[in-house]
């Protein structure tokens, strides 16, 4: 499919997110200093030799946002649901440096890894560069899909590594934020589609609430100046907002909180934080499961 015949969302979507992947380079430079996330350091030590390591300001930005904890936190929580379902096929979409898809491949899941075409080559390119200093002879079952996950084709491109007859979680983790609520509309089907056939779930910390910080903060006026994109815009209003949005799109959403994974933290002691301050972070931080709702008569649905 060429640029030119794709709906208007779509092709707003991938150009507008071209400009963030930088933004995964900040999150793998959190991982590898502050927290024990396995491969965290390794990846981040050869994205650093090959000169693609986070930039100063990429840097500054987080450690003025106060959102280091809240990163591990996400990381760790969304690991969490994963091992509870006991399901072993993976699409983590924007993947960018996560170390999640090398950990896990090693431990025999099939986990495909998709993220915009440049990033996804680094990525492939980075994991063969762990490998050969860790003496790992094959990551496994892992694949990396280059391709933008609103795009359709794109989506099943990535998903045909998958044995259709067994479920699959889908995780985006610093994703939805950057897509505006087109493009999410796009993303959300093809999810739907996914596991429609498979079952499933899928795994987000994505579903920020506009009423958790109603008059936004120094982080997304900094984004507006780096990338033009207004992340305010691409929010969700309020909880409401966001369980009825799911709803409306064939998804029940259950909804957790990262403080949950507070007691698993290594990064409040490497930045000498509080429980009270770390609490106080996470506190207005949200993650979500997902999963079909299969009757699609259900009351009031068309309401939405
Ligand atoms: C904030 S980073 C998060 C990376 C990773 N999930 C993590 O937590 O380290 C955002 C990532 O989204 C990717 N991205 C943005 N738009 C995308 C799209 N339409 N399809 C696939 N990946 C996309 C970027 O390339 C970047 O790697």
């Amino acid at each position: 499919m060429t640029t030119e015949t794709k709906p208007a969302a779509d092709r707003e979507s991938a150009t507008l997110n071209e400009r963030v992947t930088w933004t995964n380079r900040g999150c793998a430079w959190v991982r590898s200093l502050f927290t024990d996330i396995p491969f965290a350091q390794e990846i981040y030590s050869v994205m650093v030799d090959r000169g693609e390591g986070a930039s100063t300001e990429n840097i500054d930005g987080l450690t003025k946002a106060g959102i280091i904890p809240y990163f591990e936190a996400r990381y760790k929580l969304t690991n969490r649901f994963l091992e509870k379902s006991g399901v072993t096929q993976v699409l983590e979409v924007a993947s960018g440096m996560s170390p999640r898809g090398l950990d896990l491949a090693l431990q025999d899941y099939t986990y495909v890894e998709m993220d915009l075409p440049s990033e996804s080559l680094i990525k492939k390119q980075v994991i063969e560069g762990v490998c050969r200093r860790k003496n790992i002879a094959s990551p496994g079952k892992l694949f990396f899909e280059g391709g933008n996950a609103i795009d359709k084709d794109d989506f099943l491109r990535a998903c045909s590594h998958f044995d259709k007859t067994k479920p699959v979680v889908v995780i985006c983790e610093g994703f939805l934020r950057y897509v505006s609520f087109d493009g999410k509309d796009l993303f959300f089907g093809n999810v739907r589609d996914l596991l429609s056939e498979t079952d499933g779930m899928m795994v987000t910390p994505d579903i920020e609430l506009l009423s958790d910080n109603p008059n936004g903060d120094a982080s997304h006026e900094r984004m507006k100046e780096q990338t033009g994109i207004d992340i305010r815009k691409n929010l969700f209003k309020d909880m409401h907002h966001a369980l009825s949005y799911c709803y409306a799109r064939g998804f029940e959403a259950k909804h957790h909180s990262p403080t949950g994974v507070m007691q698993n933290l290594a990064s409040p002691k490497k930045l000498n934080i509080s429980n009270e301050e770390v609490y106080a972070k996470l506190a207005t931080r949200h993650a979500f499961v997902l999963t079909l709702i299969k009757s699609k008569a259900l009351p009031g649905r068309e309401l939405l």
